[in-house]
């Protein structure tokens, strides 16, 4: 990624986009701002997923894309949270989706500088606005100290506060996970983290093997490269050992059973990746 802005973050934001295209409604994310963040390059990125990926593993990979997203707002809408944290924010346009939600809290979106520079500028450019309620924090997992990038925007830790974290630590180091826990560990009790990783083989099934050897090559292309899978029990372990408590580790079924069972068009998220959701006891 260097000194450049995420392409992982485009290619996810253009899946919320072609969800919106391309499924039925009534979409699990309305996003109507994904494809316009991204610019007119998002038909580069289209042309090269229906390349790489076949349809059905396509359509599976947007379903995942957008439930994740639904999923961590549902927790954030069910818990009284006064502070949202967007940890690896990319493009998503929760701030513009969600002025609902967003006029209750406050919100930090977090990401990485050159990421969150490139957000900036193309939503100046697009005449978007920036709420103040809502502070920008760049921050490198790798290198920098999220708590202290926290404090300087000035961060509540006594207040009760949702992080979500999507899509992220599959680029990360065990390391940088289990210190980015410790940290939100430090917030008041009932604060949460709705977080996705990258399933270890076992998990996976036939389209979701697929998604990850093709997003694997396709990744490390982009100079992002996916360094960290986990089992289940890994992902939990890492959690606790962070002091928190498991609060919340759908299986695909049960993301199916709560959030698509009404559906006619059988769509289904794809299995390479998990979500899981910890809270500080
Ligand atoms: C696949 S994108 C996901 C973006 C967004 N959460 C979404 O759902 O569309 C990965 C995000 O992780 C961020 N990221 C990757 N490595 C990072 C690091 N070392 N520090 C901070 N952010 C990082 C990227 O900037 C990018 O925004």
């Amino acid at each position: 990624m260097e000194g450049e802005p995420s392409r992982t973050a485009m290619a996810t934001a253009v899946a919320r986009a072609r969800h919106r295209l391309y499924d039925d409604a009534p979409w699990v994310l309305d996003d109507p701002f994904a494809l316009v963040l991204v610019g007119p390059i998002w038909r580069l990125i289209e042309r090269r997923t229906e390349r790489h990926y076949p349809e059905p593993v396509d359509r599976a990979y947007r379903a995942g894309i957008v439930l994740r997203s639904h999923y961590a707002e549902s927790r954030l809408v069910a818990g009284e949270f006064a502070q949202y944290v967007v940890l690896g924010a990319g493009l998503d346009a929760f701030v513009w989706r969600r002025p609902d939600l967003v006029r209750t809290l406050r919100v930090f979106e977090v990401d990485h500088p050159a990421s969150q520079r490139g957000k900036r500028d193309r939503a100046a450019e697009l005449g978007l606005p920036e709420p103040g309620n809502v502070a920008y924090v760049p921050v490198d997992f790798e290198v920098d100290t999220l708590a202290d990038r926290l404090d300087d925007a000035g961060f509540d830790w006594s207040a009760r506060t949702c992080f979500s974290w999507l899509g992220v630590s599959m680029y990360l180091t065990v390391d940088a996970i289990d210190t980015t826990l410790r940290t939100v560990a430090r917030c008041g009790p009932g604060s949460e983290i709705v977080l996705t990783y990258a399933p270890d083989d076992e998990a996976l099934d036939d389209i979701g093997r697929q998604f990850d050897q093709i997003a694997g090559r396709l990744a490390a292309d982009a100079g992002e490269p996916i360094v960290t899978h986990l089992s289940r029990l890994e992902a939990e372990s890492i959690a606790t050992g962070a002091g928190l408590e498991v609060a919340d580790h759908p299986s695909i079924e049960d993301l199916v059973d709560r959030y698509l069972s009404e559906r006619r068009d059988g769509l289904r998220p794809y299995t390479a990746e998990a979500l899981l959701t910890a809270r500080v006891p």
